[in-house]
């Protein structure tokens, strides 16, 4: 069905990105202008994962322009815990709504969601793998803060393995060029290959780093993250990677005085609280700017004033996605839908993973 869903920033133009920015921009600066814009119109919000941030943000934004807000923020309140699929979910829910807000944590969800859905859907999150209004938040954020979305040193800590926003980020940032990344990690929670491949090609230049000390003086930007706990497959994993990386004032000390200190949050332990008053730290400023991206999104979408291309996929029958995260190991009738990675190799269309290592 041609509808014009957000599964992945990269589907739209860095054009179109600019677009959204002062789209935002504008309507941060004057929302009695937009207070009607979406008025009769109604969105749904499925979350199938805990989210404070990204839900009531998008909740906020529909209510801001005038709209209305149904859905769920936990399955089991609803006839998945009946075990309804996610298709017969989709296609009953589009038609009850304009928009679709999905967060799930298979990775892959959301564009499986696009096959069945009668109306946009917007990509909240899927597991470990996107999270692209988190980056339309994350380049609202730049925007403001650095005056420009490239020429930075960008240090990303933490858990980059299942972090979907660090995925998303490197991305796009690799899309507009001229940065160079720091990836700061213990080297099993490094990027996944698909995302290294991706910077190999941007020609944008990356190094890996273990430990924040060395490498904090020579960032404009530093990108942190909480371990994700849920994606882990056993506790005893989780334990062995928790509390590594803690951003402190010692540490801040070595940092230079145009340093912004970036998180999707929520945060557990790796920000110290007391750099909250820092100006450097730049992570609730980040939040807030999240609600008027989303509205700009939301505008464009609904206007259907916003080019997004999704990438071509083909059916093949006979070959299976691997990924034991991917939502075809859950969904068992979805197609099994191919397009090229970066390398011109088969990859899943749903969650990325290439299907030859
Ligand atoms: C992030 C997420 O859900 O991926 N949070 C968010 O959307 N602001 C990061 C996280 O959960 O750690």
């Amino acid at each position: 069905m041609a509808q014009n869903h957000l599964i992945d920033l990269n589907d739209c133009s860095v054009e179109e990105w600019n677009e959204l920015i002062r789209l935002a921009e504008d309507i941060r600066l004057n929302p009695a202008d937009y207070l009607s814009r979406c008025r009769g119109r109604i969105m749904a919000t499925l979350f199938y994962e805990p989210s404070t941030r990204t839900q009531m943000s998008f909740q906020a934004a529909m209510l801001r322009l005038g709209g209305q807000i149904i859905g769920f923020d936990n399955p089991v309140n609803s006839s998945v815990s009946k075990g309804e699929s996610l298709k017969d979910t989709i296609r009953i829910v589009s038609g009850y709504s304009d928009i679709i807000v999905m967060r799930h944590p298979s990775e892959g969800a959301a564009k499986a969601a696009t096959l069945s859905s009668l109306c946009p859907i917007i990509n909240a999150g899927d597991g470990g793998h996107l999270h692209p209004t988190q980056t339309l938040t994350d380049l609202v954020t730049l925007a403001n803060e650095k005056g420009s979305l490239s020429g930075h040193t960008i240090g990303l800590c933490g858990d980059l393995r299942y972090g979907r926003t660090v995925h998303s980020l490197i991305k796009a940032m690799c899309k507009i060029g001229g940065s160079k990344f720091v990836l700061i990690s213990t080297p099993e929670l490094t990027v996944p290959q698909y995302i290294k491949d991706i910077m190999d090609k941007s020609g944008c230049e990356y190094c890996e780093c273990n430990t924040l000390e060395g490498c904090i003086g020579d960032l404009d930007v530093l990108y942190m993250t909480r371990i994700q706990r849920e994606r882990f497959s056993s506790p005893e994993q989780y334990e062995k990677q928790k509390g590594i990386f803690v951003l402190d004032r010692q540490k801040m000390k070595k940092a230079r005085r145009d340093l912004i200190v970036m998180h999707p949050l929520p945060r557990v332990d790796e920000i110290a609280v007391d750099i909250d008053d820092d100006p450097r730290a730049a992570y609730f400023r980040q939040a807030a700017n999240g609600m008027y991206g989303r509205m700009a999104l939301i505008l464009k979408i609904l206007d259907g004033n916003i080019t997004i291309t999704q990438p071509a996929s083909f059916e093949r029958p006979e070959l299976s996605c691997h990924n034991p995260r991917c939502i075809t190991q859950q969904e068992r009738y979805l197609p099994h839908c191919f397009k090229e990675d970066a390398n011109g190799r088969l990859a899943c269309a749903y969650c990325d993973e290439a299907l030859e290592k």
